[in-house]
């Protein structure tokens, strides 16, 4: 079991050589923020190596096409958008952006027989949730699923609070970005900061895990008590303070943190935009009284320490080091492994998942 779970780290360090890049579709992935498409402005964006076309129709409804008009390949985001149909730049075909059905070429005449709306331009679900347009990426060769589940949103507490997003962009194969997401052992080198806690605040902690559905949780626990921020929150409410923290196929990370009735709630995923470069992005609200800016601060500071990180690990990587996942700390990068490999081994059976957990487990590491 343990070597297998080796040699998958060492796939998935592999998969930029390899043709098969390692990603998981069939799932919705965040493509670009909503508040970067206005108007009738198109944007251009790349998951899962799919260069993509991004746009939004007159009555406010948000739209992704596969960036390559089906005549001859040229991008459609050179074309124009009328509010309804993008037209391509090159021979002036039409497409309906919702559809991506083919309305008009302007070549033909009353004579040709060529059925346009048999036409149809790439073409991909798209929704907006938490400011971001979510994007189903169906496997290529692939038809869209019937009956696909709504995208991910982020858990709120309360009517009123306030929110924030940060991204930024990882050097790195999604596996990489992931099981740094889920790394517990690098806090205390990484993230060494005044607000936070230092490196002698290191300690034993034993954290019990669950399975759930296509993931893990760790299970709600009162976190470290080496971290300022929840003494903080402790002293305010009076009440004890809990966190759970989930990872969900293919890339997400939820924290939920509450005590009384104030809490924290956030949202991370990490994108693969090409195999060798993912993005993070970074969705946090909160009604506890703090304002945006300070929260910003912080959130960036942390984001940069892990991105700096990965720069340099991108370095190593570059000549395909052995690797090794060790217990109890990568344990959960274990999992991970495995979830993906199980999924894409049911999807290739028709077989149900099977979970790589039996049960709740309590993993112990210090950090
Ligand atoms: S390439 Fe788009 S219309 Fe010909
Ligand atoms: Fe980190």
């Amino acid at each position: 079991m343990e070597e297998n779970l080796e040699d998958d780290l060492q796939l998935a360090q592999g998969a930029e050589r390899a043709s098969d890049a390692g990603f998981l579709w069939e799932f919705w992935y965040p493509a670009a923020r909503s508040v970067e498409v206005r108007g009738r402005g198109l944007v251009k964006a790349m998951l899962l190596e799919v260069p993509l076309v991004l746009g939004r129709t007159d009555g406010g409804k948000a739209f992704a096409m596969r960036d390559a008009c089906p005549h001859r390949g040229i991008p459609l985001s050179y074309g124009r958008f009328d509010g309804k149909n993008l037209e391509c730049c090159y021979h002036g075909w039409k497409f309906d952006g919702c559809s991506g059905q083919c309305v008009e070429i302007p070549s033909l005449t009353s004579q040709d027989k060529l059925k346009v709306d048999r036409i149809f331009a790439g073409h991909y679900p798209c929704l907006e949730n938490d400011g971001y347009l979510w994007v189903y990426m169906s496997a290529p060769t692939a038809r869209v699923p019937e009956n696909i589940p709504s995208a991910p949103k982020l858990a709120t507490f309360s009517e009123n609070y306030k929110s924030t997003h940060l991204a930024c962009d990882l050097p790195s194969h999604i596996d990489h970005g992931i099981i740094g997401l889920m790394d517990p052992a690098h806090g205390p080198f990484v993230h060494q900061s005044w607000f936070w806690r230092s490196k002698t605040s290191i300690h034993e902690k034993a954290k019990q895990f669950e399975p759930i559905s296509y993931g893990f949780r760790m299970s709600a626990h009162s976190p470290s008590t080496n971290s300022a921020p929840y003494q903080l929150l402790k002293k305010m409410t009076g009440a004890p303070v809990t966190t759970t923290i989930d990872f969900i196929l293919p890339n997400m990370r939820t924290e939920e943190i509450r005590s009384g009735k104030l809490w924290f709630s956030s949202l991370t995923t990490v994108t693969p935009v090409r195999r060798d470069l993912s993005r993070i992005d970074f969705l946090a609200a909160w009604n506890v009284p703090l304002p945006v800016t300070v929260f910003r601060s912080f959130a960036k500071t942390f984001l940069r320490q892990d991105q700096e990180t990965m720069i340099q690990q991108a370095e190593g990587l570059k000549h395909n080091p052995r690797l090794m996942l060790i217990d109890d700390a990568d344990r959960p990068a274990k999992w991970y492994f495995a979830l993906k490999a199980n999924l894409i081994e049911a999807r290739r059976t028709g077989a149900e998942m099977v979970h790589p957990m039996d049960g709740p487990v309590t993993l112990r590491w210090r950090s």
